[in-house]
């Protein structure tokens, strides 16, 4: 009987180290040697500076960015803006990190005009009283030719987690006017979302044991799922209903911490991070049906946290390098700082299926190593995908900037984004040296 016990946890045992290994060994028993500041665009110095709200401070723990676009008749870009959302009241109230103390403090919505380059609040019209506003992910569609564009984001209220749904009129681009909000007993943890219509989206869950779980479940639980990587959430794919109900399909289950997802742009991909994993999942989609299958998965070196696509569908990816860094910071050690890192991730040049070439490169990336530019190279952690190139665009130890959460670049001008889940203020790093 012993025995038995025995054999089955060893096997236990080594199927958790063989999934987990070298994720816990990284990023958990490892302090990554990263520098101050590395920008892949030149000396951070002089490229990048930290966007604050100087007057009451309210521009800060922003977990998520994304581009509103304005399109001009020909589908070209007129005007872009970022879109944030952020909760300067994280520390007190956190339902996916902890703690729950208090809801009361609402979040806001900022948006920073890439045309001015100015910060302004955004006004929340119609939202109901009384409901708690504590933003986590969001998505909105491009506005064309002046049309309005629907906004959803994730909301974590006291009672349960919510999807919101907005209009946001480019004619007055600091008001957000609420239409409704969505609930489900299958909104168990939803954490991001990437749209596939002005009425319908991709959703992450990032637990399925919650700190929502009454007492000790609600404090222990999610940590287990998280360390031990359980393969216990997934992605759903929700369309809103003209009256407001929803339909909710699961299309990929088994996902250890689901947490970032985003659309590439012809909509052909969905890339989800697992954050337990540090791996990013590639998924093939059928615009016709909305199912994934899964294309690829390459790992990452750090516990991925939000994933991005550029304009030229590459993925930005941002990401927590030291685990028990960021325990300490959400845990408000004094003094704690928790380190930065984003990579993109870029599909190989096509190797037009022979295995030779792909052979011939492989050998070639583990002579020399790749992401070669960095400080710290990913190659050091992570080993190198067959099918895509990454590389290092932002790092730090969390002096100059910490808790990287979201990255976007605008690639029309090479200049990079970031926030940090524990910051304050919006990191903004130009390609040219910004002038002092
Ligand atoms: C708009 O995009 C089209 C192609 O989509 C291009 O031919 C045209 O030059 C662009 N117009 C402007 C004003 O950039
Ligand atoms: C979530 O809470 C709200 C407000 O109390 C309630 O109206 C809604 O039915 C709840 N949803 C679920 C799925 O429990």
């Amino acid at each position: 009987m012993f025995y038995k016990f025995a054999t089955v946890l060893a096997t236990l045992l080594a199927i958790y180290v063989y999934r987990s290994g070298r994720a816990l060994l990284y990023h958990v028993f490892t302090v990554p040697a990263l520098p101050k500041g590395y920008f892949a665009g030149g000396d951070y110095k002089d490229h990048c500076l930290v966007l604050k709200d100087e007057i009451d401070n309210q521009l800060n723990h922003c977990e998520h960015i994304v581009f509103w676009d304005h399109l001009d008749e020909e589908d070209n870009v007129s005007d872009r803006f970022v879109f944030l959302s952020c909760d300067p009241g994280r520390r007190a109230w956190n339902t996916v990190m902890g703690p729950m103390d208090d809801p009361d403090p609402l979040g806001h919505l900022w948006i920073y005009s890439t045309e001015t380059r100015s910060l302004s609040p955004v006004t929340l019209a119609n939202y109901p009283e009384g409901h708690d506003f504590h933003p986590l992910g969001m998505d909105v569609l491009p506005s064309k030719a002046g049309a309005p564009s629907t906004l959803f984001l994730v909301n974590h209220p006291r009672e349960n987690s919510t999807v919101e749904q907005f209009v946001l009129d480019p004619a007055q681009p600091t008001v957000a006017t609420y239409v409704r909000t969505l609930t489900s007993p299958y909104f168990v943890a939803p954490n991001s979302l990437a749209l596939t219509s002005p009425t319908s989206f991709y959703l992450t869950n990032d637990h399925l044991m919650t700190r929502r779980l009454p007492g000790l479940f609600g404090s222990i639980l999610p940590s287990v799922e998280a360390i031990g990587g359980l393969p216990l959430t997934w992605v759903a794919h929700v369309t809103v209903l003209p009256d407001g109900t929803i339909q909710h399909k699961v299309v990929a289950f088994g996902i250890a911490i689901a947490n970032g997802v985003a659309l590439s742009h012809d909509g052909l991909y969905l890339a989800v991070a697992s954050s337990s994993l540090a791996k990013v999942y590639f998924y093939r989609r059928d615009p016709s049906t909305n199912d994934l299958t899964l294309d690829r998965k390459v790992t990452v070196p750090f516990v991925p946290d939000n994933v991005m696509y550029d304009d030229e569908d590459v993925l930005i990816v941002a990401g927590h390098p030291h685990y028990p860094s960021f325990i300490a910071v959400v845990e408000n050690k004094p003094g704690a700082k928790a380190p930065s890192w984003v990579v993109s991730i870029r599909p190989s040049v096509a190797t037009s299926g022979t295995g030779e070439s792909e052979g011939h490169r492989n050998s070639y990336s583990k002579m020399t190593g790749y992401d070669s530019r960095a400080p710290l190279s990913a190659s050091v952690i992570a080993p190198a995908a067959l099918t895509d190139e990454v590389e290092t665009i932002f790092q730090s130890d969390g002096s100059v900037y910490g808790t990287s959460t979201t990255g976007l670049i605008d690639s029309r001008t090479g200049t990079f984004y970031l926030t940090g889940l524990y910051e304050d203020g919006l990191l903004v790093c130009y390609a040219e040296q910004r002038n002092v």
